[in-house]
């Protein structure tokens, strides 16, 4: 069989000395030109250096060793023959060339194609959740009539969450049974039971007149159910000066229940108990579902709680370093989740921490 090898050695080496054997002799290299032209596409270099490489390729050492030394006789036929194997490894190589670039265009086209048809990746967009909406929407009110809103821990000290609130050692708010405390601490810390240490916290920070408001989540052992949860949402109000009385008080609330239920919503105010307010009340409003005339949302008695408020008590000026004498103020704590729930008209608690889409989606 020839090979490369046979390139090696002279005509006379390889026995050939007629022209029918020089032709049959390059007919043998063709052939296995041609075997290796098909075995090796994607060793296109190495086997156009092998054949066409000027010190030893294929077609350098036929012409050295065949071309050269031929006989007189035979060197005419050998270039003939040598001049069509050189046309034809040249071709074929181009040809391979071609091939080879076709398909690497193909191959970068199909990579690079882009089906306008196809349809687009869909990234939905989130929503605010009702909870996050009915923050906003309390915030609004209370900035526009000189609030600002200010943030505290969620993990507190007994001090700012009882005590300085003027709710004793033994108060049943106290009881473990209430409240989470922190593992590992021996009751020094706390999951805050109400956004109200931030009262504490900020009348220790600054110096009245002060008008905040605080947004924030709140934690108490209860039993889940259709309208309680370990976790809930409140916003604090805090408002002292020197010269803040029950009207500004009762002023503001009408003002908020008005902006938060609409204008003909109406107030009252009903007696209570809080440590930290002195008088103390629950200012109801006039069901939103049936205007006051009575229906089973409202039990049929026209009115509806909506929160815990009063008047600053004195004692707690005195945890503060503020002059009792001198300052006066109201307080109160909301609900938020279920002022959310009477707005958007939801019955259930659980739903608003479930992350279900089908809930949330409802509220765009
Ligand atoms: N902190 C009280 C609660 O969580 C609410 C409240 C706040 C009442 C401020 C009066 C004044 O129940």
């Amino acid at each position: 069989m020839t090979t490369a090898d046979s390139a090696k050695q002279t005509l006379a080496q390889l026995g050939v000395d007629s022209p029918e054997k020089v032709s049959s002799l390059f007919g043998g290299m063709r052939g296995f030109f041609d075997s290796a032209v098909s075995a090796s596409e994607a060793d296109w270099k190495a086997l156009r250096d092998s054949w066409l490489g000027r010190k030893s390729g294929v077609l350098s050492l036929v012409t050295d060793n065949w071309l050269k030394p031929a006989s007189p006789e035979l060197k005419r036929v050998v270039g003939q023959e040598l001049n069509k194997l050189k046309a034809h490894v040249e071709a074929v190589l181009e040809q391979k060339r071609l091939e080879i670039e076709a398909a690497a265009e193909r191959a970068a086209q199909a990579r690079e194609h882009i089906d306008l048809s196809l349809p687009g990746v869909e990234r939905p967009l989130g929503t605010r959740h009702i909870i996050r909406q009915t923050y906003e929407e309390l915030e609004r009110i209370f900035l526009s009539i000189g609030f600002s809103v200010v943030q505290g821990p969620e993990i507190e000290s007994p001090y700012y969450n009882f005590e300085a609130l003027n709710i004793p050692e033994h108060h049943p708010a106290r009881d473990n049974m209430d409240t989470f405390y922190i593992e590992g601490t021996r009751g020094r810390r706390l999951l805050r039971t109400h956004t109200s240490p931030m009262q504490i916290r900020t009348m220790e920070k600054q110096p009245p007149p002060v008008r905040i408001i605080v947004p924030g989540k709140v934690y108490r052992r209860d039993n889940p159910d259709a309208t309680h949860s370990y976790m809930f949402h409140q916003i604090e109000g805090l408002a002292v000066d020197t010269d803040i009385t029950f009207c500004d008080f009762k002023g503001t609330v009408e003002y908020f229940v008005r902006e938060f239920l609409g204008p003909k919503a109406k107030t009252r105010l009903r007696p209570s108990y809080f440590p930290f307010t002195e008088p103390s009340a629950e200012v109801d409003a006039t069901c939103h579902v049936c205007g006051g005339s009575g229906c089973r949302v409202c039990k049929f008695s026209g009115w509806i709680e909506l929160f815990g408020a009063g008047m600053v008590d004195p004692a707690v000026y005195g945890f503060v370093k503020y002059d009792a004498e001198k300052l006066s103020g109201f307080a109160f704590g909301m609900g938020v989740d279920r002022l959310a729930m009477m707005k958007y008209g939801v019955s259930e608690l659980p739903v608003l921490c479930q992350n279900d889409v089908r809930f949330l989606r409802q509220f765009p």
